[in-house]
């Protein structure tokens, strides 16, 4: 039953990972003396992909083995609506004003005190996104190093495939999306929508979409997003080599497509050769490659397998070795 159903079931959410996993906290056994430590480790705020949670299985192990890792580090991770039950945190993934989510958000972040010298960053798929969103438009206190997991930052060409056959939440959300993706609508009440850009429409894109064409600055300058996107220390860009969730899957990496109508095959358009976000640089990303924080598109940055497909368990897996390298700097 498992097998079977594994080729369809999309791995959006973190839970099936730790199944097969190893737990680190498995290495240390046996009665030890807990000293206090002081926080010597910078703190880390992790924003879950669409469909999972901010305390669901997956995400709550791998907090459980970078406290391992990191003895002492602060870890939030996102929980919109704040007071909501599992099923609302769920059915905001699918539904609602994608701005207003990261604005409240916001103001949760600079709420708590651990987090006031700054902290870094770790975006699980859409949850990267929004992550970024909050570095653009808020970072109050700061991101230094910010970790992209699968993240759609060109938005996606094709709705995003819903993990199974039951998952009414998203097959309605995708249902729905589908009659009218650029309506004022679905732009304002579906997250799907806010970041759906195609590129055979994009005259439709463009004059309906408010919340993509903003966060990558396609239609004009967004000096505060620049400023605070090359402010980074890190903005480290991971894809996933196998992912068939994000189409196209580089825009884990600021990929787009050609539109049919100049190139049927819809070759790639990468980062460096999009007028937009290199040529004027309309949110900072240049700027930050040119000081050597933005991290992309080497073996070191990308993950084999497919849409977050961390291979949580191996330590020479992807998840552990970024997490070894980015997180858990000293302040
Ligand atoms: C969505 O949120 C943004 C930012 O808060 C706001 O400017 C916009 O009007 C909102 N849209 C709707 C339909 O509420
Ligand atoms: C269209 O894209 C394909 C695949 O990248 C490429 O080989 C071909 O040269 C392109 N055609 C034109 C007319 O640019």
């Amino acid at each position: 039953m498992y097998l079977s159903l594994a080729g369809a079931i999309l791995c959006l959410s973190l839970s099936a990972i730790r199944s097969s996993a190893v737990p680190v906290s498995a290495i240390s056994q046996g009665p030890q003396r807990i000293f206090p430590t002081p926080a010597t480790h910078r703190p880390l705020v992790i924003w879950h992909g669409l469909g999972d949670t901010a305390n669901g299985e997956g995400i709550a192990g791998l907090m459980r083995d970078m406290k391992e890792m990191y003895p002492g580090i602060f870890i939030h991770s996102v929980q919109y609506p704040g007071s909501g039950s599992i099923d609302d945190e769920r059915k905001a993934g699918f539904y609602g004003n994608a701005s207003m989510q990261v604005d409240e958000v916001a103001e949760t972040i600079r709420d708590i005190p651990e987090l006031a010298d700054g902290f870094d960053g770790i975006g699980f798929s859409q949850g990267g996104l929004f992550m970024r969103d909050y570095v653009q438009r808020h970072n109050e206190p700061r991101v230094r190093n910010l970790l992209t997991f699968g993240s759609p930052h060109m938005g996606i060409a094709r709705l995003i495939p819903c993990r199974s056959s039951f998952d009414l939440l998203c097959i309605i959300a995708k249902q729905t999306a589908q009659k009218g993706v650029y309506t004022e609508w679905a732009q304002n009440n579906l997250i799907q929508a806010s970041y759906f850009r195609d590129h055979d429409r994009l005259d439709a894109f463009h004059k309906m979409n408010k919340y993509l064409t903003r966060l990558n600055g396609e239609l004009e300058a967004q000096p505060r997003a620049a400023r605070n996107i090359a402010s980074l220390d890190n903005l480290v860009l991971i894809n996933f080599e196998q992912d068939q969730t994000i189409y196209p899957k580089e825009s884990a990496v600021f990929g787009s497509l050609v539109p049919s109508a100049v190139n049927s095959s819809n070759p790639v358009i990468p980062m460096t050769e999009n007028p937009f976000l290199w040529k004027h640089d309309r949110i900072g990303l240049r700027k930050l490659a040119k000081k050597g924080g933005l991290q992309y598109g080497t073996p070191d940055e990308s993950c084999p397998g497919a849409h977050m497909d961390l291979d949580w368990g191996d330590e020479e897996g992807c998840g552990q070795r970024l997490v070894r390298r980015w997180i858990g700097w000293s302040m």
